[in-house]
């Protein structure tokens, strides 16, 4: 589906019904947890998962003092898509607690407050840098939404495949619908604004191929990022799931051709981890 307007976009999104409303969330079968076996390993991963999308929150308040988030469409995305990442949060957090795994009842708070002064820091200077840039930047951020969106979506879908959990496979199917709605809103807008101008695009592929890593890391520590992407991707499978569910889809993009960046980073990290090994 391809839209001539970023309002066409928009109007499409709010035409999506939401998948993990109360009712959704009411019929899993929470007391079914306990019975079916939760691999150890993929624990760090839920927490990973958990405290990502709880951080959203952080980055929406960012991104709304920027060009980008003052564009009154991108706003009204923007508040819709920061909720549902917050419940994707709860709801990963409540799946951890049924499965016998405490959780501070604060653990959101810890989580922000975790987050380094460098990292705080350092995405202030991003704002103001963007700032100066202006409206040119929007694409360049649609196009960091678009990928965050799709590397998070392919990570849950592994998640669900590698832990084998069928309740777990029920919540992560409902979080990634919504996951597949935030990437097609992200991608659309980010081709509509990389098909606007050259410059965005040269802007737009310059910061994405040396300035992107796998969403959370910075703010969350590199060796819990890192545990995540290679428990998910190592091997030859997850790098080519990447490869075609992530790389190949961010090349169509305007300007984009050819770009390998995340598959290159996450090889990257991969290697690194598993050689230490
Ligand atoms: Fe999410
Ligand atoms: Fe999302």
């Amino acid at each position: 589906m391809s839209f001539e307007t970023k309002k066409d976009v928009l109007d499409w999104y709010e035409k999506q019904p939401r998948t993990l409303t109360k009712e959704f969330i009411d019929r899993i079968a929470w007391q079914d947890i306990k019975k079916y076996p939760l691999d150890e390993k993929l624990v760090p991963v839920l927490l990973y998962m958990r405290d990502v999308e709880a951080l959203t929150d952080m980055y929406y308040e960012e991104l709304r003092r920027t060009p980008t988030g003052k564009d009154p469409i991108i706003s009204k995305f923007m508040e819709r898509w920061s909720n549902e990442e917050q419940t994707h949060g709860e709801i990963l957090n409540r799946f951890l607690n049924e499965a016998g795994i405490e959780t501070d009842e604060k653990w959101q708070t810890q989580v922000r407050r975790a987050v380094s002064r460098f990292y705080t820091v350092n995405n202030y200077l991003i704002t103001s840098l963007t700032n100066l840039v202006g409206k040119k930047f929007t694409a360049t951020h649609m196009t960091f939404g678009a990928i965050h969106e799709m590397s998070t979506t392919q990570g849950y879908r592994r998640l669900a495949e590698l832990a084998n959990h069928p309740v777990l496979t029920e919540i992560l199917q409902g979080i990634i619908r919504e996951e597949s709605a935030h990437t097609h809103f992200y991608r659309s807008i980010a081709r509509l604004e990389l098909r606007n101008s050259e410059f965005s695009q040269k802007l737009a592929r310059f910061i994405v191929g040396n300035f992107w890593t796998p969403v959370g890391s910075g703010a969350k520590p590199k060796t819990e990022s890192d545990y995540t992407i290679v428990t998910l991707f190592s091997g030859k499978d997850g790098l080519e799931w990447i490869d075609k569910n992530v790389t190949q889809r961010i090349q169509n993009l305007p300007g984009f051709q050819g770009i390998t960046k995340v598959s290159d980073k996450i090889g990257e990290i991969v290697l690194q981890q598993t050689s230490k090994i």
